[in-house]
């Protein structure tokens, strides 16, 4: 036997003791010498979470991008009104090009990764190279430009691959993440353990609000035990201080208002004045104590009812739980009284048995952690039903589930609601009928790689116009729309029932380098000297897409904005968007800018004019400069973006 040989047969000797060497597929040396009592003391690590490949995991999610968003107009649903999104590439580039518009703004990022069931996994995000030569490099595209899998191994590390993936991504949801804004994301077993420590990590333990549990009840596998669930982890960008969700009935509800007396609930005395309202039938009268767990006894007066209500005032002996609020209720200056968590106190009275109880206003909405939204194959046929009875994705998510988030989290108008695995796009349908049923008009993001969608048959391939899974996600809101009801609560007009797409693309502009947001007129004039060789301009043909990504890498708005040639222009844009910038904001790409257009802006000095610096004369820059905001789009090597 060679040594190779005799090695691994004791080091499987071993392991076969000591199963715990082994992590994430290879003998760890450090578990190994601790396993054989070699390990000095010292040495001996305290508690921590790594894996391979973390650092450049970090990396990832501040390496620059040289990637922007090209707008596919004719593939998006009433482009000019609608404020959803439906975004086609790679979700770590896609976040990274919204981070500037959209940072600190999203109230609900809603997740559904791979579960990394598979023992292959081929992903690997190294853009350094532009997207579909990178694609196509690691092997996750094919020529035609097709996502092959998105399935995720390195060399046997299954687990620390799988992680690379999460961690850069999870680093921009979070900085995506309004301050009172919600990460929920599904997992199963597989890998709930290594997602709950990152999370931790990037969130933080102290933001952890829950591990929910979907009862499926429905297994399909055949082992010692049933599986019939799975996980959603929900994380709070700041849990301090965070209000539970609003509750959206507003029916009332009752609870009882005392306890069992015990050393921590121990009994007082409490003196209620006359006619405070009782259940129990008139001539009724409560003597010496009464009630078996929770008892109450009257320590002086009378506890009389006539017409509904006490005759005298009484004192009475139990253990109150609210007595602070009882106080405000009975004897103070008749404004509202709330709970501790922020629920009106509508009324305290006594039920037919002499227990004091309490009405409040349902103000706030405690779901549970174990939930019901169907099993699976329910989802499945949701989404089959709306495919005409045909089979389009495997796993999609209950609609119910979806609403649900929604409905907890994203509660005015406006509120931008984010997936980026978005698979069928269950989150967008979910926000057309939660939309139309309560009125709110919230927005969604959905961000789906341009995955081939594997197992269909021609017929339906062709019957649906589906090559990739982001056509299953547009055919399906398309779709959804249709059968939306008119909302009934609110009354809109319009309800948004459209979507803008987009594909992340390479930059047109590689490299450039949007002057600082603050930029003066001083600036300007060292950017003249600076930059006064560098005349850039960009052809014809891609002159909508650089506009695009100017206004995206370049501005503070988001997909959303609205563009406008301005009348009198060659090509001279206002770019428009609710509270993101004061005063006007125009762009252009155009190689040159004369001075009657420009004239016919009557810029002043709260607007901006962002645009090729070649595009001026050197006279109409001073001028402009001196009058607006001037900002130049220039070609800078090595330039930084987001
Ligand atoms: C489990 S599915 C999500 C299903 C979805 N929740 C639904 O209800 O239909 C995960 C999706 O993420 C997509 N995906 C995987 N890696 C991605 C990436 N890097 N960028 C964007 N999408 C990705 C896959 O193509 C797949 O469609």
């Amino acid at each position: 036997m060679d040594t190779q040989s005799k090695a691994t047969e004791i080091l499987n000797l071993i392991e076969s003791e000591f199963p715990g060497i082994r992590q994430d597929g290879h003998i760890d040396p450090f578990a190994l010498l601790g396993a054989l009592g070699l390990r000095p003391e010292e040495e001996q690590q305290l508690y921590s979470f790594s894996w391979a490949g973390q650092r450049k995991a970090e990396r990832l999610a501040t390496d620059p991008t040289s990637a922007t968003l090209s707008p596919i107009p004719e593939r998006s649903v009433d482009w000019e009104a609608t404020r959803h999104l439906l975004i086609e590439g790679d979700n770590l580039q896609a976040l990274k090009i919204l981070y500037r518009g959209l940072h600190d703004q999203v109230k609900l990022i809603y997740l559904d990764p791979p579960y990394n069931t598979s023992s292959t996994f081929t992903y690997s995000d190294d853009f350094s190279v532009p997207e579909a030569e990178y694609l196509l490099k690691t092997g996750q595209v094919d020529n035609s430009g097709n996502l092959l899998s998105s399935k995720v191994d390195t060399a046997g590390s299954k687990h620390a691959g799988w992680l690379t993936l999460m961690l850069p991504r999870l680093i921009l949801a979070r900085q995506l993440l309004h301050e009172d804004g919600i990460l929920f994301i599904s997992i199963d077993d597989h890998e709930v353990h290594h997602l709950r420590l990152l999370l931790d990590g990037v969130f933080g333990p102290e933001n952890r609000l829950a591990t929910l549990i979907w009862n499926k009840n429905h297994s399909q596998q055949q082992g010692i035990f049933k599986e019939y669930h799975e996980y959603v982890l929900v994380y709070a960008k700041e849990a301090h201080g965070f209000k539970p969700f609003a509750a959206s009935t507003d029916d009332d509800i009752i609870a009882g208002a005392l306890k069992r007396i015990s050393r921590a609930n121990p009994a007082s005395d409490f003196t209620f004045p006359a006619g405070v309202r009782c259940e129990a039938p008139d001539g009724t009268e409560f003597q010496g104590r009464w009630g078996k767990g929770e008892t109450v006894e009257l320590v002086s007066g009378r506890f009389r009812v006539m017409n509904g209500h006490t005759q005298d005032e009484m004192t009475l002996r139990a253990g109150w739980t609210q007595k602070e609020q009882m106080t405000r209720m009975f004897y103070g200056d008749g404004s509202p009284v709330f709970d501790t968590r922020g629920q009106e106190v509508l009324e305290f009275y006594f039920n037919r048995n002499g227990k004091l109880k309490c009405r409040k206003k349902r103000g706030v909405f405690t779901p549970k952690t174990v939930m019901e939204w169907g099993t699976q194959s329910q989802a499945t046929d949701e989404l089959r039903q709306l495919f005409d009875g045909e089979a389009v994705f495997d796993v999609p998510k209950p609609t119910s589930m979806l609403r649900d988030f929604v409905s907890w989290t994203c509660r005015n108008d406006g509120d931008v609601a984010l997936d980026f695995f978005a698979g069928s796009g269950t989150l967008g349908q979910a926000i057309y009928e939660q939309n139309s049923q309560d009125g709110i008009q919230r927005r969604f993001i959905l961000v789906q790689a341009p995955e081939e969608a594997k197992g269909l048959s021609q017929e339906v391939k062709a019957k649906f116009g589906i090559s990739k899974i982001i056509d299953v996600t547009r055919e399906r809101l398309i779709r959804a729309a249709s059968r939306v009801q008119t909302p009934l609560q609110r009354g809109q007009d319009n309800p948004d029932l459209g979507f803008r797409m987009f594909r992340v693309s390479e930059g047109v502009l590689p490299g450039w380098l949007p002057p600082p947001a603050d930029a003066t007129g001083h600036d300007y004039v060292e950017a003249a000297t600076l930059f006064a060789e560098a005349t850039t301009s960009v052809p014809e043909e891609h002159a909508r897409d650089a506009l695009w990504e100017v206004i995206l890498k370049g501005t503070s708005c988001d997909p959303t904005a609205t563009i406008d040639l301005c009348a009198g222009t060659n090509g001279i844009y206002q770019v428009r968007q609710d509270g993101k910038f004061e005063g006007r904001l125009f762009v252009s790409v155009s190689p040159h800018l004369d001075s009657h257009e420009i004239e016919s802006l009557s810029l002043t000095e709260h607007d901006t004019l962002v645009c090729f610096s070649g595009a001026l004369t050197d006279t109409d820059a001073i001028n402009l400069a001196l009058n607006a905001r001037l900002l130049f789009i220039e070609r800078v090597p090595g330039a930084v973006s987001v």
